[in-house]
């Protein structure tokens, strides 16, 4: 069997997809090879019926096509139907089917690190921003059985959206920027899922740490730069950092196991993974 895989979104020249995703073809012995496949956006329509046409046996989709890729599918997995984005397609004897492994990579490479906050579903948990990596990181954190997940954002309309979702199962309360930050204390973990703090802006923080206690997870799913604004904050509080690449890599790992049922190990890559980031 030949395992052909690749990748469309744009712009993708700086993906670290291609790499990981040939690191585990490797690591697993498999033959096969995953590229990428630029695709621009006024060209989308005419290329994505070329690109179904090479008939990989997988695909990831990334930005900007998370969502439009949809009404090209046969089927979504039910991750993939409630968050309304996708990620991943896998050719199932000759069906298209739609994934979104974002939230449950999250889930991975929380568990890995910090495998104690798994032992008590009241930890409180504060998600910040509300889109679609917020979206995938709640409805994960919510099946995962967590209780208390509080949501702040710019707008409150969309994090109210999100609670939304899966509204009765938890109790998700929306807070304005200013008063998350005023209740930092009160937390477990708190994730930061905007872009806010992403290179070239990387000396912003959507949220400033004064009030968090050591005792908590400060978790950033930014990994450019690897020690983001908000986690150089956290560290200076000595509380505990999460990294936004190791999510990168977990979505990765359940991509490829959907692929090839195959699940790689990936802790070794972590730190290959940060030194080819800084
Ligand atoms: P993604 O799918 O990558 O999560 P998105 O759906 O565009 O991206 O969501 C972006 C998130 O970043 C939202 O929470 C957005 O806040 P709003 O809902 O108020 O738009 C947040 N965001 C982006 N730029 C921001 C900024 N400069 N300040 C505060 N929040 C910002």
């Amino acid at each position: 069997m030949n395992y052909r895989l690749g990748l469309i979104g744009y712009p993708i020249e700086h993906s670290l997809s291609p790499w990981i995703h040939n690191q585990f073809l490797e690591k697993t012995s498999l033959n096969g090879n995953y590229s990428a496949y630029e695709i621009a956006p006024q060209e989308f329509e005419q290329n994505i019926k070329d690109f179904f046409s090479l008939d990989l046996l997988g695909f990831n989709v990334t930005i900007p096509y998370k969502q439009k890729i949809i009404p090209y599918l046969d089927e979504l997995d039910e991750y993939a139907a409630q968050i309304g984005a996708v990620n991943t397609v896998k050719n199932k004897d000759g069906k298209w089917i739609g994934y979104n492994t974002d939230g449950q990579g999250y889930i991975r490479s929380l568990k890995g690190k910090f495998p104690m906050l798994f032992s008590d579903n009241n930890r409180r948990i504060l998600l910040i921003g509300a889109g679609g990596a917020a979206r995938s990181i709640y409805y994960a954190l919510v099946t995962e059985g967590f209780l208390n997940i509080d949501i702040t954002n710019r707008t409150l309309e969309h994090a109210r959206d999100i609670k939304g979702m899966k509204s009765g199962l938890t109790t998700t309360e929306v807070l304005s920027i200013p008063d998350a930050e005023r209740n930092l204390d009160q937390y477990d973990l708190i994730i930061q899922t905007t872009n806010v703090g992403m290179s070239p802006e990387k000396d912003v923080s959507i949220v400033m740490l004064n009030h968090v206690n050591p005792s908590t997870i400060i978790s950033d799913i930014v990994y450019r730069p690897i020690l983001t604004n908000m986690l150089e904050q956290a560290k200076v509080k000595g509380a505990y950092l999460h990294y936004g690449h190791t999510m990168l890599l977990y979505q990765a790992q359940y991509a490829f196991e959907i692929w090839t049922n195959k699940k790689v190990v990936v802790e070794g890559m972590e730190e290959q993974l940060k030194t080819i980031l800084e």
